[in-house]
């Protein structure tokens, strides 16, 4: 396993500055840029699409990991693609055709992620192992930042790194929701090996950053 990466979730990020946030955090030392975009239909918020995150492509060079919670999410894979995604993981709860909407993100070139809610359990994962390149688990219900790390989902992380490691494949396993200097080290324990934290990250404000970020590899 390779060391953690840490996704910033530009969910938590000054929209007002939005340019400038994700430079700070670039320089502050994320490996990725999670971008979680939420359609108000398939999660209970709303927050930006393709164009916001075009906008800011330019400011870095970091990957771009898209979180989509959009329901049915098949007709806008081309345009984050288009926009700029490196990654883009969609959910097995939002439609009847995961199968169909990996398919549709590796014949767009990117890397393809699936994601699993609290409620859902491991084995939704059995036929699409062999093709994704990224499993995101879910430690909140999805649709806002700030809330508590659900303590069962280790469990579920723990069982996922076995499939991995079973299936022999080069597959990142990452955890979003509640991630903190606490919850993070329990997580990698678990067997992940990407985080993505909004509140843990931006708190304190840009001078934080690099520090709130070191504290999630632990080197706080
Ligand atoms: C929730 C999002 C998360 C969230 C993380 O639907 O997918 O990425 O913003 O925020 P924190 O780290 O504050 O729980
Ligand atoms: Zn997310």
């Amino acid at each position: 396993m390779q060391p953690v990466r840490i996704a910033p979730s530009i969910l938590s990020a000054d929209f007002a500055r939005l340019g400038e946030e994700v430079r700070a955090i670039d320089e502050a030392g994320a490996d990725w840029i999670h971008v979680d975009v939420m359609d108000g239909h398939f999660v209970p918020n709303i927050s930006f699409g393709p164009a916001v995150m075009k906008a800011i492509r330019p400011v870095t060079t970091k990957p771009f990991d898209v979180h989509l919670m959009i329901a049915p999410v098949d007709r806008y894979l081309d345009a984050f693609a288009e926009a700029g995604a490196d990654c883009i993981t969609v959910h097995v709860e939002a439609g009847p055709h995961i199968h169909r909407s990996i398919q549709h993100i590796k014949s767009l070139g990117k890397r393809a992620g699936v994601v699993i809610n609290p409620g859902t359990p491991a084995k939704m994962l059995d036929y699409l192992i062999d093709m994704v390149d990224l499993v995101l688990v879910m430690s909140v219900n999805p649709g806002f930042g700030g809330q508590h790390f659900i303590d069962s989902q280790l469990k579920k992380i723990a069982a996922i790194r076995k499939m991995i490691d079973a299936s022999g494949r080069a597959i990142d396993l990452e955890v979003d929701g509640g991630v903190d200097p606490v919850t993070a080290p329990r997580c990698i324990a678990a067997g992940a090996d990407a985080l993505v934290a909004g509140t843990a990250v931006f708190r304190g404000g840009p001078s934080a950053y690099a520090a709130n970020i070191a504290a999630l590899r632990g080197h706080g």
